[in-house]
């Protein structure tokens, strides 16, 4: 039966340009949609750019910027980088924290908050004075014991003390109910560290946060409290619900929330895991079905940094390898979820590899063979040789880099059929059998683009397109040897 499957990526932010981990993520957002789709899911896939807070107004001073202008072109370069020049990325809606629509809806989420009781009859929101150290690299508050040597391990500088007063989210009287959900799976959080993880931040009894800012001029202001901005987290989470319309256009809310499945890297597992069911909670919405929360990836060992010098740029991945090889090279790696090391220095192997000498050369020789022994016919199979229960990895239980390998399973069986059955002597002394061991490479090779539709569409196509076809030709190599 066809379901409903709404996806999210965390909205960027736009103080960085797209790099390796962005595109990670949103690439196996659009894999996960993609195969939502060819399954016959109504799906809905959000991604966009964050662009609030202190950070993002600085990055548009140094760049003699207003923070909109600055804001419109960081936010173009991320929906260039996932265009269908670059990655190819299909998603269904782009949101920006700085669209009106967005603005006016989390001031209207605020409003409800304001207005809200938690389960134990209080005030959600309550005043308060915030007294703390904050990173504007962070926009966040950090606590002594995060520090290191007195200074932000994420972003080497010294926090400032700041002091404001502050709306609060009265998080303690959620947290019970939340680890409740957590625990027993109504909120799935995956991988199974990753939950545990959650639980353990409310063992801790996370505080609660304050929810307004005064200190920051970049941001939503509040109506109910003059001089003051939505916190830059607050308004960023709200963006999975505003996309849907939320709270003015119901039509879209019914038909898409709860989210299906949130994805993003374990440094902003917090957020989600705690501070967005609560807020939630607080709205009377249901929380998201699973949330996967994947390993932030090292570059040949090191942290992705522009000090090292190893931010990878995917439009320059696309301008070396190709869209489609990109994606591979991406996301065949390592396993999804795992703590990984992303090889660059591995691609130019892998890409000659895997791809030219391997789905590349396999589709090359078959429509090679097809026209010297068949004059291109394409040829009539008895019986198909694919066992009819071929079980690949579920790309649905975020099975992506196991899939892939399995895909390459059939490559390599396919080339071995050929290599063992030897269509250049079969075709000396019997046609019938050349035409039936083609015609079971080709069977395999239709099954092979069809399972690799949602990671390598446009090969994927290609290769249907050459193959499906009554008059089989030789056609351009889809992977050059690098
Ligand atoms: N704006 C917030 C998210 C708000 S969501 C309501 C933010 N933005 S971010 O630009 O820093 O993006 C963080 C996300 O980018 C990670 O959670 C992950 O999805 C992706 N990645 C960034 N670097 C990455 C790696 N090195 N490895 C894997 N994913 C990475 O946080």
């Amino acid at each position: 039966m066809n379901k409903k499957f709404y996806i999210t990526t965390p909205i960027y932010y736009v103080n960085d340009k797209p790099h390796a981990g962005h595109a990670y993520t949103t690439l196996v957002a659009d894999v996960l949609a993609r195969f939502h789709r060819q399954k016959g899911d109504d799906t809905f896939f959000l991604t966009g750019t964050d662009e609030h807070g202190s950070k993002i107004a600085e990055a548009a001073e140094r760049n003699n910027q207003t923070p909109q202008e600055f804001c419109d072109q960081v936010s173009g370069s991320f929906k260039t980088a996932w265009d269908k020049d670059h990655l190819g990325i299909a998603y269904d809606y782009f949101i920006r924290t700085t669209d009106p629509n967005h603005e006016q809806a989390v001031r209207d989420i605020f409003q409800k908050l304001l207005a809200a009781k938690t389960p134990a009859g209080n005030s959600v929101l309550y005043e308060g004075e915030y007294e703390g150290l904050y990173c504007t690299g962070c926009e966040k508050f950090l606590t002594e014991k995060e520090l290191v040597n007195g200074l932000c391990p994420d972003h080497q500088r010294a926090p400032e003390l700041l002091k404001e007063k502050n709306y609060f989210f009265r998080l303690a009287d959620y947290l019970p109910a939340i680890e409740q959900k957590i625990t027993s799976g109504e909120l799935q959080v995956l991988p199974e560290s990753k939950k545990n993880e959650a639980l353990g931040f409310i063992k801790q009894n996370v505080p609660d946060f304050s929810v307004s800012r005064s200190s920051v001029k970049w941001g939503i202001d509040l109506p109910f409290a003059p001089g003051q901005v939505a916190y830059v987290w607050v308004d960023a989470l709200s963006n999975y619900i505003t996309a849907l319309g939320y709270p003015k256009n119901s039509e879209l809310m019914a038909k898409y929330w709860p989210a299906d499945v949130q994805l993003m890297a374990q440094d902003i597992s917090k957020f989600h895991t705690i501070y967005w069911p609560a807020l939630l909670m607080a709205l009377d919405l249901p929380l998201p079905k699973t949330m996967f929360i994947h390993g932030f990836f090292t570059i040949d060992g090191q942290k992705m940094s522009k000090t090292i010098g190893n931010v990878i740029n995917p439009n320059d991945l696309v301008a070396q390898f190709g869209q489609d090889a990109t994606r591979y090279l991406l996301l065949s790696q390592f396993p999804l979820g795992q703590e990984a090391d992303l090889q660059a220095s591995l691609f130019k192997d892998r890409y000659n590899n895997d791809l030219a000498n391997g789905i590349g050369n396999l589709v090359s020789r078959t429509a090679n063979m097809v026209e010297s022994y068949l004059a291109g016919k394409k040829p009539t199979l008895k019986k198909s040789t694919l066992d009819s229960n071929v079980n690949l990895p579920e790309l649905n239980q975020f099975l992506i880099y196991e899939y892939l390998l399995a895909v390459r399973s059939f490559i390599d069986q396919a080339n071995k059929l050929i290599d063992e059955q030897k269509p250049w002597q079969l075709a000396k002394t019997d046609l019938k059998a050349t035409e039936n061991v083609l015609g079971q490479v080709i069977e395999l090779i239709t099954f092979i683009a069809q399972s690799l539709a949602p990671i390598m569409p446009t090969t994927s196509a290609k290769i249907t397109k050459q193959f499906t076809s009554d008059i089989i030709k030789k056609e351009e190599p889809l992977f050059p040897r690098l």
